[in-house]
């Protein structure tokens, strides 16, 4: 039961303001801004961003950015590490174009003004996170990704060539004859539709984390790019891997903040509800296993101990240290009464991450014709089935850059808008948006959260479909509603991808298949409407 419509909204484009951009890029996290950047001068660009410049995923970021700058690392090591995180389903040729560009990348960061954090010799300092198997996470404290996005935002706030649309939502990209040819937009300030016509449309609108209860991802992040891709035809990958962080702060006013892997990487030790320690039944790595590993142990720890958290304790290290190591956790911990220096602190898994999204080759180039994705919307296949931490800020540089210099090579005319007249019969509809919204959350959380099963999966599904059938005629007119309708399309097709799955591999738990089946599942599940 999926979408009928090929656009969100009714319009007629001749009936609408139009802007003609060389190029498009929709997203302002680090992979959009970076690529913006990257582009040469003599082109004219775009960004558009739901909320403002500085509202992403990417900012949130805390740990940092992984490559391998020590003398006993490698790229050769990192790319190891990848693929072991990986579980045997991430695109190598990928891996390799990650870790061997990345010091190029890291380079031009520190070009635009990016301070890391200094060892005593006054080189780069390299901390630890999980399945790493050396240090080689670069940092800002632990506000990386707010160091590097207002380092970004500053450089491209300075470009002539790069125009800022805030507050503008990418409702669909107009295509025809299978070749991109720009983005219908609504403005929010003026309540109106808009043509931004381009031959080069970048999607770097980041993951769909907003599609559960907690999370560690910005309210915007609800999938919108990864449906519009979808809508348009584009080919979506790996949609079943979802990431939860094993350790993100629980308490009762707030569920959302990360509390970094770099803590555990200093050290820190998990202790369930009963005080003890248990790590060490799971994995050899204990703290510092695979992440995929650590937030199912504590889901197991947290059912036998009946808690709905566990702690993590970071006490016994020099609370100086700590301070000026982890200068945000320790404030934002502060402000909820709990000292990190004294006090455990209650944690409990929550998503952060989506490794499937629109699959791309190595170039960010998607199966439609000037339609590029890049960061957590795009799926190349260096994450496989989990993640390998500090690897996400990274992809955005890599793969930014690459989109980047990709458009510069195409000589494309500029663009004359398509012209599209699209009419249904969709109905203003009387609906409880915010409960419509509440109750999606609740049901990927309980059915298609760290673990699945499938009659659970078919639970969420009919549910889903359900709240599907009552909208699908809906004349949709705000955000809200777009929202809605996105995050029904992409939960539907999470579930899917998870009950065709029928194994367990990295973030993907089923405990009704609980063993990774190499034989009959090395593979991708792809999706792709038909249009
Ligand atoms: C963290 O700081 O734990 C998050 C790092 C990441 O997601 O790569």
């Amino acid at each position: 039961m999926l979408n009928q419509y090929r656009y969100l909204v009714d319009f007629n484009t001749d009936e609408l303001e139009k802007e003609y951009f060389d190029a498009v890029i929709v997203g302002s996290g680090i992979a959009g801004v970076y690529t913006a950047l990257v582009i040469p001068d003599n082109l004219h660009i775009a960004i558009l961003t739901k909320e403002t410049l500085d509202i992403s995923n990417s900012v949130l970021a805390q740990g940092g950015i992984a490559v391998s700058l020590d003398k006993e690392d490698s790229p050769e090591l990192h790319f190891k590490d990848t693929i072991f995180a990986g579980a045997g389903l991430c695109n190598e040729d990928s891996v390799w174009v990650l870790v061997n560009e990345a010091a190029e990348n890291i380079n031009s960061l520190c070009k635009f003004g990016v301070n890391f954090d200094k060892s005593g010799k006054g080189e780069l300092a390299l901390g630890r996170e999980a399945a790493h198997s050396k240090n080689r996470i670069i940092h800002v404290g632990d506000a990386t990704g707010k160091e590097v996005c207002d380092k970004l935002i500053h450089n491209v706030l300075n470009k002539k060539n790069v125009e800022i649309k805030e507050r503008t939502f990418a409702i669909d990209i107009l295509t025809s004859d299978g070749k991109c040819n720009g983005v219908l937009a609504y403005d929010e300030d003026s309540g109106k539709l808009k043509v931004y016509a381009s031959p080069n449309v970048v999607c770097a609108t980041g993951g769909y984390g907003q599609l559960y209860e907690y999370t560690t991802n910005p309210e915007v992040a609800t999938g919108d790019g990864t449906c519009m891709a979808y809508r348009a035809g584009a080919t979506l990958m790996d949609l079943e891997f979802v990431q939860f962080h094993p350790t993100v702060l629980y308490h009762p006013d707030n569920k959302s903040f990360l509390i970094s892997e770099a803590v555990r990487g200093e050290g820190a030790r998990l202790i369930n509800a009963e005080g003890k320690r248990f790590m060490q039944e799971y994995h050899e790595l204990m703290e510092l296993a695979p992440r995929d590993v650590v937030a199912r142990s504590i889901f197991k720890e947290m059912k036998k101990t009946n808690s709905s958290n566990v702690y993590l304790d970071i006490t016994f290290k020099d609370s100086e240290y700590i301070k000026k190591r982890f200068p945000t956790i320790y404030s934002t911990c502060l402000k909820y009464g709990i000292d990190i220096t004294k006090d455990y602190i209650p944690v409990a898994p929550a998503e952060h991450y989506s490794m499937g999204g629109i699959k791309t080759d190595a170039y960010g180039r998607t199966n439609i014709e000037g339609f590029f994705a890049c960061g957590e919307a795009g799926c190349n296949g260096i994450h496989g089935a989990n993640r390998l931490a500090s690897n996400s800020l990274l992809e955005g540089l890599v793969f930014g850059r690459r989109i980047g210099q990709e458009i510069a090579n195409r000589r494309i005319d500029k663009t004359e808008a398509v012209s599209v007249n699209y009419k249904t019969d969709r109905k203003l509809l009387s609906i409880d948006r915010d409960a419509i919204k509440k109750d999606i959350k609740r049901t990927m959380t309980e059915y298609v959260g760290i673990e699945r099963n499938e009659q659970g999966l078919l639970t969420a599904r009919e549910k889903i479909r359900n709240y599907k059938s009552q909208v699908e005629n809906l004349k949709n007119e705000s955000i809200k509603d777009f929202e809605i309708q996105n995050m029904l399309t992409l939960s539907e097709l999470v579930i899917n991808s998870a009950l065709e799955r029928k194994e367990s591999r990295g973030a993907h738990y089923r405990s009704d298949y609980s063993k990774r089946d190499d034989e009959n599942w090395k593979r991708h599940i792809l999706v792709q409407r038909k249009i």
